[in-house]
């Protein structure tokens, strides 16, 4: 890996600054041991697939009082769930969520599957789902890669092609530099994408990445990335 990504200081970053969601293990429990619990982030990283994470929070804190568990989802009516869902958009989505929770429970016991690849077998959990869920849950040490990413690393790698072009190479990219605390590390990145190096504004100074950031040397990292000529 020719420019290699500080792992270890995005991960001091979120120690720091990490958001506080109501899908996470606060840094003190992580401490102690408690992992996320694998029904709450499915449910939270398909919801976040079309949607903002503010505007998710009250969607998610719904669903969690009235469903806790992968068992009471699978045995809520569907008319039910999108009802609650209203407002959320795509209701396969929401289809593709009960038909998942049904699965869990009736072909795993209830049991989310413990890798990325068992966890691609279930209905509407892609490649970017799996990921995350392997990552966040078991630190599985997997490139967790959506259109956030897709712009912190055209950035950080000066890409001259737009995305589309160079999808393989940013993924292997990621990859290389997948630190133990896989988990964390992604959802750093998250953060980071979110809070620092958004889609307008490039916050630069206040940037663990920075000092390897080739795009914040171009002086105008928000030329990044570029866009495909049409
Ligand atoms: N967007 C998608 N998944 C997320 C996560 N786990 N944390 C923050 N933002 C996200």
């Amino acid at each position: 890996d020719p420019h290699p990504i500080n792992a270890a200081a995005v991960l001091a970053w979120y120690d720091r600054h990490a958001r506080d969601l109501p899908w996470r293990v606060s840094p003190a429990d992580r401490a102690k041991g408690v992992s996320p619990d694998p029904y709450r982030v499915w449910l939270s990283e398909v919801m976040l697939q079309q949607t903002t994470v503010a505007a998710v929070q009250k969607y998610f804190l719904r669903f969690t009082q009235l469903w806790p568990t992968v068992f009471d989802l699978a045995a809520a009516p569907l008319d039910a769930v999108l009802r609650e869902w209203a407002g959320l958009g795509y209701y396969a989505r929401a289809r593709n969520l009960h038909a998942c929770a049904i699965a869990v429970v009736e072909r795993h016991s209830g049991i989310f599957p413990k890798t990325s690849e068992g966890l691609q077998s279930l209905p509407g959990i892609g490649a970017y789902t799996s990921a995350a869920i392997a990552a966040i849950c078991f630190d599985e040490r997997i490139a967790v890669l959506d259109g956030n990413l897709d712009r912190v690393l055209a950035r950080y790698y000066r890409l001259d092609v737009p995305v589309r072009d160079a999808k393989d190479e940013l993924r292997a990219a990621l990859q290389a530099n997948v630190p133990g605390r896989a988990g964390d590390f992604a959802q750093a990145m998250m953060d980071l994408g979110a809070t620092i190096c958004a889609p307008r504004v490039a916050s630069c100074l206040i940037c663990p990445l920075q000092p390897d950031c080739l795009g914040t040397r171009t002086g105008d990292p928000t030329m990044f990335p570029v866009k495909p000529e049409r």
